[in-house]
This record gives structure tokens, sequence and C-alpha cells, in this order.
């Protein structure tokens, strides 16, 4: 048993965190995640409408009665998809963590507050943390420059970035980006964090609903196999290296503009790769964590196996090199 506030504040058994994924955060994997006593998003944009939203909570309610949460993305957009209402979809449905992402939440607070929904904010840099905080979030989460998706522009990597915003902080901390097991569960403790979130990890678990595929290509990778698309447009995203990500890094390289790569980057094209298992399809987040993961396991089987290598670790090697004269 390894417990932290984390656990306390959030009302879980593990501090262990499965981040929001687009397109694979669905009921199966989250229901999985919450019966093995970790906290698990749904991702609320993955749903087309507030009401698939709650009808996807629905569902997963019906596949465990333990607590599990929604990722609220936020992202700067042309056409905004209907946010107060997947917020009002959220707070009708009873659902009492949200993982908010992507933008300041402030707008989004008071209602969660109001029936008392924790919130849970993901970000990439101290600063934003510390605000996170002022604003009123309940806890922290932060991605590394390892992460799969946005690591943000200040290419921090979490062995820095984790301890210089927990110092800062005094809500819980959730590290985020890179993790994939015991050893790193128990450096994040070190850093001053109080839990991990992983996405690439419980990507690749039996229960996460894309193709198997996929899951092979993560293991078949290693920590060199992924690009950093949209670097020069700032809105840097982490994703598998694939011949679509290399030529999206090209024509950008070249002096090519978004509307050069708008057809290849396509949340359409994406989803094929998640649903047909062609890894060219599209782009795909990916972490350099994939360098770490040799296997394809269950949801149940991966959090034992992390909180038990994290309790072997402690009050084995680290305890041993204590006791050493
Ligand atoms: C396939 C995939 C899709 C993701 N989609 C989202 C998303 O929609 N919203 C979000 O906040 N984070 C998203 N993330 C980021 C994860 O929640 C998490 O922060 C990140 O994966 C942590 O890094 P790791 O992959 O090294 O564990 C995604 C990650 C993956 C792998």
């Amino acid at each position: 048993m390894l417990t932290t506030r984390f656990c306390d504040t959030f009302g879980v058994e593990h501090p262990i965190v499965q981040g929001g994924m687009q397109w694979v955060g669905r009921a199966e994997l989250v229901s999985a995640v919450a019966e093995a006593g970790a906290l698990g998003f749904l991702t609320a944009l993955t749903q087309p409408t507030p009401e698939a939203l709650a009808a996807e909570i629905a569902r997963c309610r019906e596949l465990t009665d333990k607590p599990f949460g929604v990722n609220l993305t936020i992202l700067p957009s042309i056409n905004p998809p209907p946010y107060d209402e997947y917020r009002r979809a959220i707070i009708e449905s009873g659902v009492k963590v949200v993982e908010t992402a992507g933008f300041n939440p402030e707008a989004h607070l008071p209602e969660f507050r109001a029936h008392g929904v924790k919130v849970l904010h993901k970000c990439t840099s101290v600063r934003h943390a510390v605000k996170a905080e002022r604003i009123g979030v309940d806890g922290v989460s932060i991605d590394g420059f390892e992460c799969a998706g946005h690591p943000g522009e200040d290419d921090i990597p979490g062995l820095v970035l984790i301890p210089a915003a927990a110092r800062r902080l005094t809500v819980p901390v959730v590290a985020s980006g890179g993790f994939t097991d015991g050893r790193g569960l128990v450096a994040a403790l070190a850093l001053g964090a109080d839990g991990i979130s992983m996405g690439t990890r419980f990507l690749c678990t039996v229960e996460a609903p894309v193709h198997r595929r996929v899951k092979e290509q993560i293991v078949a990778h290693s920590e060199l196999d992924t690009e950093l698309i949209f670097r020069p447009l700032r809105n840097t995203a982490r994703v598998a290296s694939n011949s679509v990500s290399r030529k999206v890094v090209d024509i950008l390289r070249e002096g090519g503009e978004f509307p050069d790569v708008r057809d290849l980057v396509t949340g359409a094209r994406g989803r094929k790769v998640f649903e047909d298992g062609d890894l060219d399809a599209g782009i795909w987040s990916a972490g350099l964590a994939q360098g770490l993961i040799d296997d394809i396991p269950t949801v149940g089987d991966l959090v034992r196996r992390i909180v038990a290598e994290a309790g072997e670790l402690i009050t084995g090697r680290l305890a041993a090199a204590c006791r050493r004269p």
C-alpha cells in the first residue's frame, strides 16, 4: 500500500492517474483504471456532443462503481466546442473530479466548486501551476518535456520541472510525462510530487480501445521515436514518429505554414490510426515513455505492478542504501 495526500484529496486508492486522451479516454479504459484503484479520466471532447458525454459517463458507471473523472481540454479555436454545455453534462452526471488542460480553467471553476467537483489542472510550466493554485484548483498535474501531446514551449524535463513546481505549490502535485513504472513513481515522490499521471503507458494496455497494431508499435518504438510537430508555430505537440509526422516537421521547417499541413494533421486521420491500426494514416500522440514500454498488460496488472515495484524499491534497495556504513 502506497498512499499520499493526492489519494485523500481525490478519493482514490493509489496515487496514479490516467490522463485524458483524445479518442482513447473512453469507458472501457477509464472503468478499468477505476477498478484498479487509480484515477482515470474520460475525455470529454472525444464525445461529439455533451449529450454523448453524459451517455459515456453513464456507460462507465455501468462498468464500475468506483470514482472516475472527466478531462476537459480547453483549446483556443475559431469555432470552440460548447464548453459550458460539456461542463454542465459533467456536473449533472454527478462526476466529482475533472482534469482541465490546455488553457486557464478559471471560467469553469465557480460552477465546478459550487457542485463539489474537484479540479486537477494540467499545465507545463511553474508559472502556470502557481497561477492555477492561486485561482483555486485542488491539484496540479505538471507535464514535463517528455510527455505525449503538448509539452509547451519551455522544454524543461520533469527532473527539474517537478521539483521546481512542487516547492512553489501547496496543493497536491502530480508528475506527468515519461512515467511508466514503479521506479518512476518513486522518483516522482522523491522530487516532491504526490503521484504520477500517465498517458502513453495506459494507451499500451489491453483495455485501451485502440487497434492492437498501435500498442505493438509502442512496444517496438524506442525513446527516439517521437517527433515534435508545430514547433515553429509555438504550439508544439509530441507525437509518434511516422511518415506523416516527419512530413509535417519537414514542411514547417522549410517555411510552410499551418494551411500547408492542415490536411495531414486532422483529428479524423488520427482517429483512423487508432480505429483501423493504419499507423501512417495520420498523427497520433505518444511520448518518450515508449522507450520504457515492453509489454501490453491489463490495466489491473499494470497498476498492481507499479505499486508493488515502488514499495519494494523504497523498502528494499533504497532502505538498504541508507543502512550502508
Ligand atoms: C493518445 C494520447 C492522446 C492525448 N490526448 C490528450 C487530450 O485530449 N487532452 C489532454 O489534456 N491530454 C492529452 N494527452 C496527454 C496525456 O493526458 C498526458 O498528459 C501525457 O500522455 C503524459 O505523458 P506520457 O504519455 O509520457 O505519460 C494525450 C496523450 C496521448 C498518449
